[in-house]
């Protein structure tokens, strides 16, 4: 309890008031992609409780959401807490969600308090971490990292929807995005805290983890051309039907990455047969692969030969095939001074110190081009994450606000020293 308000648990309380429509594009389950109304009104939700906890609240061009709680002088360089409010398809309610919400509650301990810090505290929610609308993510935290490219704003959803023309309609500014980035010299730092995502707090019944680095990926879209034709008079040897070369595809795909070392990991996430009806053989097949592992070097290799396979199953059944990359991120290692804090906070409050790779992407390695990052990880039920199941405890959101606050007075005594 922290003078009215039980940390943490509001958070969570929170992340759930925010688990369906308006704030998900779809009634019954929570999906809210970037640029939509049901993104609009989860910032308009966020920008009153900021304003409540005691933040300044702005959006900058990008569509990212801004609460600022001033330090002891005005212009003070700032601690950046913040994650995304976006979420992927029919997704869980505390992937992104409650690293935003952790952040204002503990802003409101210290405004409760009375504290003004050497430092400013901001709380941001970024909209794209997902890229679960566009084919590529993050441009939010790109963008205030300086690091967007602007061809970005070209990429188009299925619907053929620009992000400049989206972000345009939802009130941000294409053509000022570059305005969103911050300068080096006025970030101290970035915290976001997460669900692990993964099993290996809850195996070891711990409650929060702490993130030594995140690992690379690479998104890639494949299409493979053939003939469409028709699926009742076509004999299956004068075919040339994508379908089963991109089966073999995945197949490949599976294989090279259970041989691979570094945590090697492939997803075909999205596949379609086009034109895509139950009495034509497919013209053409497009699907996705997602392709991560902890080093840069081998998440290339595995590339490399995925795309050398399908090439090569395509030319043996006489068809062609592409394989464009769409996004490529390299791993990202998390702050060492700032793991040993986290590493300090968790021994104060009388947790074990573990430390643990991320397998998911996080706008923290983003971030990590602009200031240097710190990840505290949170258990979350069998580790399920990316599907409505998600789950994390009261009692887990309460420890990881006062691991926070923690944080932030071992910072404020770094900084004042
Ligand atoms: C986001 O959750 C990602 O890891 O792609
Ligand atoms: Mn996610
Ligand atoms: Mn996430």
């Amino acid at each position: 309890m922290t003078d009215g308000f039980d940390i943490g648990a509001r958070a969570k309380a929170r992340c759930d008031a925010l688990g369906l429509a308006p704030y998900s594009e779809i009634e019954g389950q929570l999906t809210r992609r970037f640029l939509t109304p049901a993104h609009a009104a989860a910032l308009e939700a966020l920008a009153g409780w900021m304003a409540e906890a005691g933040m300044s609240v702005r959006r900058d061009t990008a569509a990212n959401l801004i609460g600022r709680y001033e330090g002891e002088a005005p212009a003070a360089k700032a601690l950046i807490i913040g994650s995304h409010i976006d979420s992927v398809r029919n997704g869980g309610r505390y992937d992104g969600p409650l690293g935003i919400m952790l952040g204002i509650d503990v802003v409101e301990a210290l405004n409760l308090a009375g504290r003004r810090l050497p430092f400013a505290i901001e709380v941001v929610a970024f909209g794209d971490e997902e890229g679960s609308r566009f084919p590529a993510s993050m441009s939010c935290s790109r963008a205030i990292a300086g690091v967007l490219d602007v061809s970005a704003l070209e990429m188009r959803d299925a619907d053929g929807v620009s992000v400049a023309e989206a972000l345009a309609a939802f009130g941000g500014d294409p053509s000022g995005i570059a305005s969103a980035a911050r300068r080096p010299e006025d970030v101290l730092a970035f915290l976001e805290a997460h669900i692990e995502q993964g099993p290996v707090l809850e195996a070891e019944s711990l409650a929060l983890g702490v993130v030594t680095a995140i690992a690379a990926q690479k998104r890639l879209m494949v299409r493979i051309e053939g003939q469409a034709g028709h699926a009742g008079t076509t004999p299956m040897g004068l075919r040339k039907d994508p379908g089963p070369a991109a089966a073999e595809a995945m197949l490949a795909l599976e294989r090279i990455c259970r041989a691979g070392a570094d945590g090697l990991v492939g997803t075909v996430g999205r596949l379609t047969a086009l034109p895509g009806a139950f009495n034509v053989i497919p013209g053409a097949v497009e699907f996705s692969m997602d392709i991560r592992a902890e080093t840069s070097a081998t998440r290339d290799a595995a590339v490399e030969a995925i795309t050398t396979e399908i090439h090569a199953i395509a030319a043996a059944r006489g068809l062609s095939a592409t394989v464009t990359l769409m996004q490529a991120l390299a791993e990202s290692p998390c702050d060492p001074s700032l793991m040993a804090l986290l590493d300090a906070s968790l021994a104060d409050l009388g947790l074990p110190v573990r430390r643990l790779p991320s397998g998911a992407g996080h706008d923290a390695m983003v971030m990590a081009a602009l200031c240097p990052t710190t990840m505290l990880f949170i258990r979350c039920e069998g580790g399920i994450s990316h599907n409505p199941a998600e789950a994390v405890t009261e009692a887990d959101c309460a420890l990881a606000a006062r691991a926070m606050l923690t944080f932030i007075d071992k910072l404020e005594r770094r900084e004042r020293a």
